[in-house]
């Protein structure tokens, strides 16, 4: 057998892979600024500072997080003190126990999965804390996921560590595409994020985009094969959402189809055919993140829901069974089905609201907040199918 092959336009791809943090966010400036204002006290005073990050998918809240806590820690040491950090993402973490064992992992990868409480995990952390000097700032991503299934307990009790030491040694940065978020807090936990502390992450306009790529195509590409017009091509289709990780993915995908007919550069067909592939938001990262079951569950709902505004619980079980045979998966009971229901709806896939008047009884109706039903059907479709070609 021989290889078709040829130069490939990239000269390192992983620079345009979801998970690269590039060293600076052009265009966020501001937003830094802000950040590094509300968490100053920190550096210089040993004081706790907590941040609300807030803007629609894509707009740069995750990389900027985390890369301004890289920064910050520089700071920080230079005035004497221990700074780390540590990222949750609450989706794939739901519930306070889930989010307090990826915290401790941080700190110690064996920590065991199971057989600690909630308190002792909490005294556990006070311990690596005091034990390693430092303060530590906890990234909450996508935090309406853990208050919606948990509330605002865990988050009251970070804001109130290590108080009793006079001085705080927690942080909490916030994130969430809802400017509402943090409205699920309850009174106590509100007082620590006033408004002031939260900082807004506005969608990219096209040249903000144009200029967030070029960045990109200089560290993934060779030279010369991705010239300015593909990339104001790329722009002007993301612009309409603002969404920077939408502009990189086609970015990535246009390279691919170019690699895929050893064409040497990238033309606007191979954007185009990257745009036929590339679906917006996150969708496949948020699939991925899911089990087989929450898969089926979802593909039913978005099944049915084609052309309807609502579904009732009992559509949606129906369509999970139909999905069921099809896939040749056993069904599970309707109690585990509502558990589904609930993980989806935490998650924010999907919308479940108890009924108002005028419905005999009361019935939950689901809706699908984001994502066009179509567009869902065919991506789950796609990871279903993947899993039993294997
Ligand atoms: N200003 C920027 N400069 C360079 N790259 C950026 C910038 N903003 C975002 N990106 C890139 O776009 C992608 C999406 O950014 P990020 O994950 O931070 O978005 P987000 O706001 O957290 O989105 P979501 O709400 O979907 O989680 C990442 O690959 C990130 O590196
Ligand atoms: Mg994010």
């Amino acid at each position: 057998m021989s290889f078709r092959t040829g130069p490939s336009v990239f000269k390192d791809r992983g620079k345009v892979s979801f998970d690269y943090v590039p060293d600076k966010l052009p265009h966020r400036e501001l937003q830094v600024d802000r950040l590094f204002s509300i968490f100053r006290p920190v550096g210089d005073s040993g004081l706790a500072a907590n941040a609300f990050l807030y803007g629609s998918v894509g707009t740069g809240k995750t990389h900027t997080a985390k890369r301004f806590c890289e920064d910050f820690r520089l700071y920080a040491n230079k005035h004497g003190r221990g700074f780390d950090h540590v990222h949750v993402n609450c989706r794939q973490k739901m519930g306070d126990d889930a989010v307090l064992l990826h915290i401790l992992k941080h700190f110690d990868a064996r920590f065991p999965d199971r057989g600690f409480s909630i308190p002792e995990k909490l005294d556990s952390l006070r311990k690596w804390l005091e034990k390693q000097q430092v303060h530590l700032t906890i990234i909450l991503d996508e935090v309406d996921v853990l208050l919606k299934k948990s509330g605002s307990d865990l988050v009251y009790t970070f804001s109130r560590f290590g108080e009793e030491a006079g001085k705080g040694n927690v942080s909490m940065i916030l994130i969430s595409q809802r400017r509402d978020a943090i409205d699920r807090l309850d009174a106590a936990a509100t007082s620590t994020f006033r408004r002031t502390n939260a900082v807004e992450f506005p969608k990219y306009s096209e040249e903000e985009l144009a200029d967030i790529l070029k960045i990109r195509v200089a560290l993934a590409f060779h030279p010369g094969t991705v010239d300015d017009k593909i990339v104001g091509l790329i722009a002007d289709i993301a612009s309409d959402y603002g969404d920077a990780r939408y502009a990189i993915d086609l970015l990535e995908g246009a390279g691919a189809a170019a690699d895929a007919e050893i064409a040497g550069e990238v033309g606007p067909e191979h954007v185009r055919v990257a745009k036929a592939g590339v679906t917006q938001s996150d969708l496949q990262e948020r699939l991925a993140e899911m089990d087989r079951n929450q898969r089926l569950v979802l593909l039913g709902i978005a099944r049915k829901i084609r052309k309807k505004t609502y579904i009732t619980t009992g559509d949606a079980e129906e369509a999970y069974h139909v999905v069921c045979e099809e896939f040749h998966e056993k069904r599970r009971a309707h109690t585990q089905f509502w558990k589904y229901l609930q993980d989806l709806d935490a998650m924010g896939l999907i919308d479940a609201k108890k009924s108002g008047e005028g419905v005999v009884g009361k019935t939950t109706m689901i809706s699908l907040p984001g994502v066009p039903a179509k567009v869902l059907a065919d991506n789950i479709e796609s990871t279903l199918k993947r899993r039993k070609a294997m």
